[in-house]
């Protein structure tokens, strides 16, 4: 028996929110992809990025997905350029589990992300980012969520309904 749900989509969109919303509501336990990152490493997802660039990161994070993905019952939340490799969206697309695309507007985006520090990419051409990145957020997820003006709990009792 599979319990297991990924959470992916663009920066701001509320996959480390809702993975542990859902894992609070469920008793479920939540993987993080950026977390095992980080753990894995010592340091800050900005500390890797500057020592390793966004090559190494990927290499780190594409090997977090696997190890998160090893586990079961599982809420995984990821990193939001997880679909940039091929081998990511490979994975995520043959998963028989729900791959669930958050989305949000970008003015919501940019408002959830004032002031962030930890992310390296979240540069002022964002929204060309994001336009990149949606196909593959596509082919990768087997369920859209627009979390725009939606309560938490709400969106928790939604991914409950498909998990
Ligand atoms: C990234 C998103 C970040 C983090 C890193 C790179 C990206 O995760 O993995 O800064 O390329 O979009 P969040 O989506 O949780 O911010």
């Amino acid at each position: 028996m599979m319990t297991q749900l990924v959470l992916i989509g663009f920066m701001g969109a509320g996959k480390t929110t809702l993975s542990q919303a859902l894992g609070a509501a469920t008793g479920l336990p939540v993987y993080d992809t950026d977390d095992l990152v980080a753990a894995a490493a010592h340091q800050t997802i900005a500390e890797i990025f500057a020592a390793e660039g966004e090559a190494g990161f990927r290499q780190r994070e594409t090997a977090a997905l696997a190890e998160a993905l090893r586990h079961d019952p599982a809420i995984i939340a990821t990193g939001g350029g997880i679909v940039t490799q091929a081998e990511n969206r490979a994975r995520l697309a043959a998963l028989a589990i729900p791959v669930v695309q958050l989305t949000v507007t970008p003015a919501e985006i940019n408002r959830r992300l004032a002031g962030t520090t930890d992310r390296p990419l979240f540069q002022e051409n964002w929204p060309a980012l994001l336009a990149a990145r949606q196909p593959w957020y596509a082919t990768s997820a087997n369920h859209l969520l627009d979390t725009t003006g939606r309560s938490v709990p709400a969106l928790v009792a939604e991914l409950q309904a498909i998990l």
